[in-house]
């Protein structure tokens, strides 16, 4: 835990440098009282990515991505709210220190910490013996070069190389003081008994980092052609590597992950690099194991879209293929290309650029499921038998999509690709369902079964539009922008009232809860906090400066958006500032939402009352009726006070 004050502190201090903070990753220019940049969250030809310093928020009106400095970075940089306040309290010399840490969990930091400090020692002394020593330069370095890496691809992946000395780094690490206990733990040295050897010897190494871009653990290639060891050697499991929750290249990757909305998936070390070197960064490997659920996961925190690049053996696609089956599994959009016999993304990535790449990859790409029915009916042909197994193999792939939209679009096209009839594929997935559903019943766990739901119901849980957004928006506008501004009422003014709790007030009094879960979010936040005399500033300050991102993300869109002058406004926006006629439009925009509302009450009646008559029952329509007029009255009390202009409950 870091401390509020500290927080607070950090927050205030990096809104108030939020162009220095968003200067380090993207260029901007002054434009009148903001900067103009293009937006780092997506391609864009003409900039619309704006940062304004007098409120501290950057946005962008291209993809609407906006917030304060701190979620700048969390986007920009993918790390967690913490990982952003120790960031930027180091950039403004602010200490940050987390507190409360319990004694056992101290520890279990402690050697985790250790170990990364352990790590992070072996990854500077291997990139030094890379460049610095006669034995690096003339075995590792020239390896590295004679493949095609270029120096400033050496260094963005921080390579490195192992002397052949059986235990060079271990010495060098216990003379800086490293404990032996953590070289060990990290796989950096073997230890039995007396005998101490360093894991990697005479190898080019791999510096494999997590998402913060920390080394956590090796891949080290031999460079002997004859050896009988493997050709790589990993770092083993460890407290801070797990090998099947991490990607090669994520770190390097992931900013460009979020950009393209893709990622692309391939098998190795070698070939993220060069796909690197030939301008396409937004790749990783899974390096050495089969995909795992983890890892998809990884990559779905930055993108639904994935495109696998396979090379061109028959043997090794097939045994793939299951992992596949997987990221479908995740929900996930998965595309694969097939590399031209003989080529990895490694060889292939030397002979183009990265536009012609790109689009080569474009145009190659093909959806999975269509991918591996061609691939298997090529080896199925006529034999019917194959064909059956053929069919169940990709009704089953088709079972793991966990959307029945997508499923049934699936079965569409591979009824034609396989020319079978859609309703032999649709028994197909419904004794697979029977199958899973038998063995779930078996663990004791009862699946929700949303494949019966019927279309219509999943269809309008897509469109389920608010019909008072405008309206809502608008009172939440006031909310954010003038929360703390006072209101003065009746008589004399006798009555103060901030805009704020003008607002809670009257929308609690009618029980007005919003379908957007957001706004009544923004509402109940700031009932919270005024409460306890928590918002001392501004509220918009309060709002994008809030670590819920949904929130800080509506606020800046709510404050930066030129406002719509609706026709309450109008009366007013020409006489005086919007600040000083604030006691007549705050009540105004209320009411406009309030009065919506009563309409589309009055619209449902109407349509309840037109049904009770086509039924002629007398009994209901009496109370209908009497319930309408009661709106009908509400109505127009609503519209004597939206016409006049001093309104007073
Ligand atoms: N790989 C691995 N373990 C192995 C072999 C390969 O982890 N025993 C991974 C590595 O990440 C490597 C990728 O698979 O980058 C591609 O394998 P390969 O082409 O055999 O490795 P290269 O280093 O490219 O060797 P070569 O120069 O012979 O192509
Ligand atoms: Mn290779």
């Amino acid at each position: 835990m870091i401390d509020q004050v500290t927080i607070d502190r950090v927050v205030e201090t990096a809104q108030g440098q939020i162009v220095d903070v968003v200067s380090e990753f993207v260029s901007l220019k002054k434009r009148g009282s903001n900067y103009l940049g293009h937006c780092p969250f997506h391609n864009e030809k003409t900039p619309s990515f704006i940062v304004s310093p007098y409120r501290g928020i950057f946005k962008c009106f291209g993809c609407g991505k906006g917030g304060n400095a701190v979620h700048f970075l969390m986007e920009h940089e993918q790390i967690s709210f913490v990982e952003a306040i120790k960031h930027l309290g180091q950039k403004f010399n602010i200490p940050v220190e987390e507190k409360d840490v319990s004694p056992e969990l101290m520890q279990v930091k402690n050697e985790r910490e250790s170990m990364m400090v352990a790590t992070s020692f072996a990854q500077k002394f291997f990139e030094r013996s890379l460049f610095e020593t006669d034995e690096g330069q003339s075995i590792g370095l020239s390896y590295f070069r004679n493949r095609g890496f270029r120096d400033d691809i050496i260094k963005k992946f921080q390579l490195g190389y192992s002397p052949e000395q059986r235990d060079a780094f271990t010495q060098e690490a216990l003379k800086n003081s490293f404990k032996i206990e953590f070289l060990e733990k990290t796989g950096l040295t073997i230890v039995k008994d007396d005998y101490k050897a360093d894991r990697f010897r005479g190898r080019v190494m791999f510096p494999i980092h997590n998402l913060t871009g920390k080394a956590i653990a090796f891949g080290g290639r031999i460079l002997k052609t004859d050896a009988k060891t493997a050709k790589y050697l990993n770092s083993p499991e460890s407290e801070i590597y797990h090998k099947s929750r991490i990607l090669y290249g994520i770190y390097q990757a992931k900013q460009e992950i979020v950009r393209e909305d893709k990622c692309y998936l391939v098998e190795g070390y070698t070939d993220v690099i060069s796909m690197h070197q030939a301008g396409i960064t937004n790749v990783v490997a899974s390096s050495g194991t089969a995909l795992t659920q983890d890892q998809i996961r990884l990559i779905a925190r930055f993108t639904p879209n994935i495109t696998v690049l396979y090379d061109g053996d028959p043997a090794g696609i097939k045994a793939s293929l299951r992992g596949i089956d997987l990221i479908l599994e995740e929900g996930m959009n998965v595309k694969v290309m097939l590399l031209p016999n003989g080529e990895d993304p490694d060889s292939f990535s030397r002979k183009m650029n990265a536009e012609e790449l790109r689009s080569y990859i474009r145009k190659n790409e093909t959806d999975f499921i269509k991918f591996k029915t061609s691939l298997l009916l090529e080896d199925a042909k006529n034999d019917p038998i194959k064909r059956a197994t053929l069919i169940q193999d990709i009704v089953r792939t088709i079972s793991t999509i966990p959307e029945p939209i997508t499923r049934s679009v699936y079965v569409k096209e591979c009824s034609v690709l396989l020319n079978v009839g859609e309703d032999v594929l649709y028994s197909e997935l419904a004794k697979i369902k029977q199958q899973k559903i038998e063995q779930y019943n078996k663990t004791g766990y009862k699946p929700i079964d949303i494949s019966n739901t019927p279309k219509q119901l999943i269809a309008n849980s897509f469109t389920t539009q608010n019909p008072f957004e405008i309206e809502e928006r608008e009172v939440l506008r006031y909310l954010v922008r003038y929360g703390n501004y006072p209101l003065q009422f009746g008589e004399n003014d006798s009555i103060t009232i901030s805009v704020g709790e003008f607002i809670v007030n009257e929308l609690k009094q009618d029980d007005l809860q919003s379908t957007n879960e957001i706004h009544n979010r923004l509402l109940e936040l700031f009932a919270n906090a005024h409460n306890k005399g928590l918002i001392t500033t501004s509220s918009d300050r309060f709002f994008i400066n809030h670590q819920d991102f949904e929130v800080s993300q509506l606020a800046t869109d709510l404050i930066s958006k030129p406002y719509q002058l609706s026709k309450i406004h109008h009366k007013f926006g020409t006489v005086k500032k919007e600040e000083d006629a604030l006691p007549e439009i705050v009540p105004k925009v209320v009411l406009e939402l309030k009065n919506k509302k009563v309409m589309s009450i009055i619209d449902e009646n109407h349509k309840k009352i037109k049904i009770a008559q086509d039924n002629r029952n007398d009994e209901e329509l009496l109370s209908l009726m009497k319930e309408h007029q009661k709106w009908l009255n509400i109505k127009k009390e609503l519209a004597n006070l939206l016409g006049n202009r001093i309104i007073v409950k």
